[in-house]
């Protein structure tokens, strides 16, 4: 049996290496990652990570004896060129790795905020462990904090910083918080959420630069707006990692794009995760899906093909997002939508937006309403809608899902 060598060592790359071995995949599983440490949990980072809620020794996704145990080997190395030829993957330090199979797990990184005083001391993303070492070691002194960017990251990191006395002003360039990923009532409602913990929201300003000589001090917004900062956190999106890939001549659009089984247009190389865009069962498109469960199902789906049990990705789509006392959970894709209805009271803190194209629902967005998120993952799971007329409390989404 050939080896498989991984590229990158995050929640799909461990995923695909834990999976082959619980298949009986006998060959070496080589796990290729650039980060200090053992493969570890991302969502805590901005969560309870990020205020001391969870212990970093709770953050690893296995103990260390787990890969001993399972003989995955743990190859801390930067990977800076596949020879496709000769089946061998070249590491940054001049070490090569022959594989049967390539794995590129190789996931996102935050995109780099372009305006003057981006540079400066002070000015913090959040994606890996050591950035949210880095944002806990200045908490402890900051005073004024602003946030760039409305999204998950950002949002999460401000009502972290609230749950430890912190306040802190969201600057978010586009109309409404989260645009990219939800309907204009979950925005809203998380806007007012922030501002009743004390935090402050600016939409639709673009910002011009970041002040300071050494460390930042403020923030100037477009319209001339100046926020004093002494912390600047900077969640404006992520980009793909796909330079191996597109300097080995593999197709890349927004991600390496891989058929329904996860394979590049070489046999021998999977993309998976973060980085993969595939063709979704879902959208009828390519996407690429930043998720826990995109890393994990297409990590399942590829150790199934590698073992012989061949299955074309199909699983649906589904995210959450927690901030304050409010569980967001989205299942399915929802844009192209053009009805949204509501179900429940946004008032009392507890809702589903249900969205459809045409008669069709293709997401449904919850509020801490777990049960609507269960049924609605079944209901598109299972290729059904519901009547927009049907979204209402009285009808009964569970049986009514069950039954799929
Ligand atoms: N100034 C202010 N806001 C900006 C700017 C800018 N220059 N550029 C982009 N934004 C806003 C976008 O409008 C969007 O609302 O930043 C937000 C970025 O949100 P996301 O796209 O959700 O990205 P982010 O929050 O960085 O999260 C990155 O990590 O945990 C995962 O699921 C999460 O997939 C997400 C990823």
């Amino acid at each position: 049996m050939s080896t498989v060598v991984i590229v990158g060592a995050g929640q799909a790359g461990y995923q695909v290496a834990a999976s082959l071995r619980d298949k009986g995949y006998p060959g070496r599983v080589v796990l290729v990652g650039n980060e200090p440490g053992i493969p570890y949990q991302r969502p805590p980072l901005s969560k309870a990570y990020l205020t001391g809620a969870l212990a970093d020794t709770r953050l690893a996704l296995r103990p260390m004896t787990f890969y001993a145990k399972h003989d995955i080997e743990l190859v801390a190395g930067h990977a800076v060129g596949i020879d496709r030829e000769c089946h061998r993957l070249r590491l940054a330090d001049g070490r090569e790795l022959e594989y049967g199979h390539l794995v590129l797990a190789t996931g996102t990184r935050n995109r780099e905020l372009s305006v003057p005083g981006a540079q400066l001391d002070g000015v913090l993303g959040l994606r890996t462990k050591a950035d949210a070492d880095r944002i806990r070691r200045r908490l402890g002194t900051a005073r004024d904090i602003v946030v760039i960017g409305g999204g998950f990251i950002g949002l999460e990191f401000a009502a972290s910083a609230a749950k430890l006395g912190l306040t802190v002003t969201v600057v978010e360039v586009a109309d409404r918080v989260m645009r990219r990923a939800v309907s204009p009532v979950v925005s809203q409602h998380y806007e007012a959420l922030h501002e009743r913990h004390g935090n402050r929201v600016v939409r639709g300003v673009p910002v011009a630069g970041l002040h300071g000589t050494q460390h930042v001090t403020a923030v100037e917004l477009a319209d001339g707006t100046v926020l004093l900062a002494g912390v600047v956190v900077v969640g404006i999106g992520v980009v793909p990692n796909t330079e191996l890939a597109a300097e080995a001549g593999l197709a890349v659009d927004n991600g390496v794009v891989v058929d329904t089984h996860m394979s590049t247009s070489d046999p021998d190389i999977s993309a998976i995760g973060d980085c993969a865009a595939y063709p979704s069962r879902h959208t009828g498109r390519h996407v690429r899906l930043e998720s826990v469960q995109n890393a994990v199902d297409h990590a399942r789906c590829l150790a199934a093909r590698l073992t012989g049990t061949a299955e074309p990705y199909t699983s649906l789509p589904w995210f959450w997002s927690e901030q304050f006392d409010a569980r967001l959970q989205i299942a399915g894709i929802s844009d192209g939508y053009d009805n949204a209805v509501v179900r429940g009271d946004p008032a009392e803190g507890a809702f589903s937006v249900f969205c459809f194209r045409g008669e069709r629902l293709v997401a449904v967005e919850s509020v801490n309403r777990v049960p609507d998120h269960m049924a609605a993952r079944r209901l598109l799971e299972a290729g059904r809608s519901l009547r927009p007329a049907d979204v209402v409390d009285s009808f009964d989404l569970r049986s009514y899902a069950a039954a799929s």
